[in-house]
C-alpha cells in the first residue's frame, strides 16, 4: 500500500524547490524526504520563503500566531467567543496529494476540519493536537473553529502535505488564512465560499510571548473512547429507554483516490450488541461496562457501511463506539476516525437486512446522542484488547458470508 512512497534509489535530488501554486501562494517542496524524479520545469525560486521550512520536519518554526482584527496588540486581549478560520490549499501544478501532517493549536479551543470532516478537537493551548488526514487530489480546505476563553487568542498551526510521488510542502499558519467573526453553517465545507472573508492578522512568530514554546506530541492520539457519545433512538426520557432491539448504520465513504483498506473497532453497548461491517457479522458483545476491539480487513472497499443490532433489557440504553479506519496511498501513523454521533442513524425496531451494505437508510432519523463517555449511569469503560465471540446475540441476523475469509 506505500508503494508510491518507495520509489528506487536512482535520482536524488538534494535541493530544495519553491514552487508556486495555482493560487499564487509560496510552497516549499522538500526532496530530501524521499529521492524522487524530479524535472525542474515548474519550479520558479520565489523572492521570499520564509514562510517555508527547509525541512519536512513537523514543527512550528515558521508558523505565526494569527487572530482577527480584533487583537490591537498583538498577543493582547481579544474578545471572548467562538470565530471561523480556513486555509485553501490547491495542490501545486503536477502534484497529487495524498495526506496532511496537522500541529495546531488554539488559544483556548478548537475544532479542527479537513474538507469538510472534522478531524479532531483541542481544549490545551500549551500542548499542540496532532492529526493525520487524507487529501483529495486537487483543491484541500482547512478549517478552524477557534473558541477564546478570555485574555489572549491565537491560532498557531503547521500542516505537512505529502504528495504520491513522496515529496512534501508546508503550509503554515499566516496571512494568507481567513477569518470570519460569527461560524457561518458549512463554513468547513469545500464547496463554502470565503471571498468575502477577511485576511488573519499576524501576532507574531512562533516562541513570542505570552504563549512562548508549545509542546508536540510525537503521534496522533490512540483510538480511544475518552468524549465519544453514547447514542440511541429518539425515544430515551430520563436516562431510561423501553427494552427491545434497535437498528443503528454510520456508513463512511473514503475521500477521492482512496480506499478504505482496514477497520479498528472498538464498541459496546448497554445492553447487548452485534456489529456488522459491510453485512458481515464480525462479532457481538453482552457486557457494557467492558468494550471490545474488532480489527476487519475491508479487502479494500470504497464505502464502508458499519451496522449495529443493539438491545436493550430495560432502563438505560446506550450504544458506543471508535472507530478508526485505515485508507490505502495514506501513510499516515493514525487512520480516519468515525465515533457514535448525532450523524449515525437509528431506527426503532430492526428492519429485515437492514445490516447489508446496499439497504437504504435514508428515510432513517439520525441519532439522539446521549452525553459523554464517563456519564452516568455508565461512568468510565474499560477498553479490552480482544474481541467478542462471531456470533449473533438472540434475535439477530446471521449476517453475510465472509467472501475473503480462506
Ligand atoms: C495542559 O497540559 C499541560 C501539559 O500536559 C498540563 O501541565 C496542564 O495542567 C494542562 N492544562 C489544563 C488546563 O488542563
Ligand atoms: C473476513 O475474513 C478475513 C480473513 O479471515 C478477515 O481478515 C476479515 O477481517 C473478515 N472480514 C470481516 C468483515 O469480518
Amino acid at each position: 500500500m506505500f508503494s508510491k512512497l518507495l520509489y528506487p534509489l536512482l535520482v536524488l535530488v538534494t535541493a530544495d524547490f519553491a514552487v508556486s501554486s495555482a493560487q499564487g501562494e509560496a510552497t516549499s517542496v522538500d526532496s530530501n524526504k524521499a529521492p524522487i524524479f524530479y524535472k525542474p520545469v515548474h519550479t520558479v525560486r520565489l523572492a521570499d520563503d520564509s514562510i517555508s521550512p527547509r525541512a519536512a520536519a513537523l514543527d512550528f518554526s515558521a508558523s505565526q500566531w494569527i487572530w482577527t482584527n480584533e487583537v490591537s496588540v498583538p498577543g493582547g486581549t481579544a474578545p471572548v467567543g467562538t470565530r471561523a478560520f480556513r486555509k485553501d490549499f490547491t495542490a501545486p501544478l503536477g502534484k497529487t496529494p495524498v495526506q496532511a501532517d496537522i500541529i495546531i493549536t488554539v488559544d483556548n479551543g478548537l475544532t479542527m476540519f479537513v474538507n469538510g470532516a472534522e478531524v479532531g478537537t483541542g481544549g490545551n493551548f500549551t500542548v499542540a493536537e496532532r492529526f493525520c488526514f487524507p487529501l483529495q487530489p486537487c483543491l484541500n480546505v482547512f478549517a478552524v473553529t477557534a473558541t477564546n476563553a478570555g485574555g489572549p487568542a491565537g491560532i498557531l498551526a503547521t500542516i505537512l502535505i505529502t504528495y504520491t510521488d513522496g515529496t512534501t510542502s508546508t503550509i503554515v499558519s499566516d496571512t494568507t488564512w481567513r477569518y470570519f467573526l460569527t461560524v457561518p453553517d458549512g463554513y468547513e465545507q469545500l464547496s463554502y465560499d470565503d471571498n468575502s472573508w477577511t485576511p488573519a492578522v499576524a501576532e507574531g512568530p512562533y516562541g513570542v510571548a505570552p504563549w512562548g514554546q508549545i509542546s508536540i506530541p510525537s503521534s496522533a492520539p490512540a483510538l480511544a473512547l475518552s468524549d465519544v457519545s453514547w447514542i440511541w433512538t429518539s425515544e430515551v426520557v430520563n436516562g431510561a429507554a423501553p427494552a427491545g432491539a434497535r437498528a443503528f448504520r454510520k456508513t463512511y465513504t473514503p475521500p477521492t483516490g482512496h480506499t478504505a483498506t482496514l477497520a479498528k473497532i472498538i464498541i459496546t453497548a448497554d445492553n447487548e450488541y452485534t456489529l456488522y461491517v459491510n453485512g458481515v457479522l464480525v462479532g457481538s458483545g453482552s457486557t457494557w461496562p467492558v468494550a471490545q476491539t474488532y480489527t476487519v480487513d475491508l479487502s479494500p472497499a470504497s464505502n464502508v457501511v458499519f451496522a449495529v443490532y443493539a438491545v436493550n433489557a430495560a432502563g438505560p440504553a446506550g450504544l458506543l463506539a471508535a472507530i478508526e479506519i485505515t485508507l490505502s496511498e495514506c501513510s499516515c501513523s493514525s487512520g480516519v476516525i468515525v465515533y457514535t454521533d448525532a450523524g449515525w442513524k437509528s431506527y426503532i425496531g430492526t428492519p429485515y437486512g437492514f445490516q447489508l451494505a446496499g439497504y437504504d437508510d435514508s428515510s432513517w432519523p439520525t441519532a439522539t446522542v446521549e452525553g459523554p463517555e464517563g456519564m452516568p449511569p455508565w461512568g468510565s469503560i474499560t477498553v479490552s484488547s480482544s474481541s467478542g465471540p462471531v456470533t449473533a446475540v438472540s434475535g439477530a441476523p446471521a449476517g453475510q458470508k465472509n467472501e475473503t475469509a480462506v
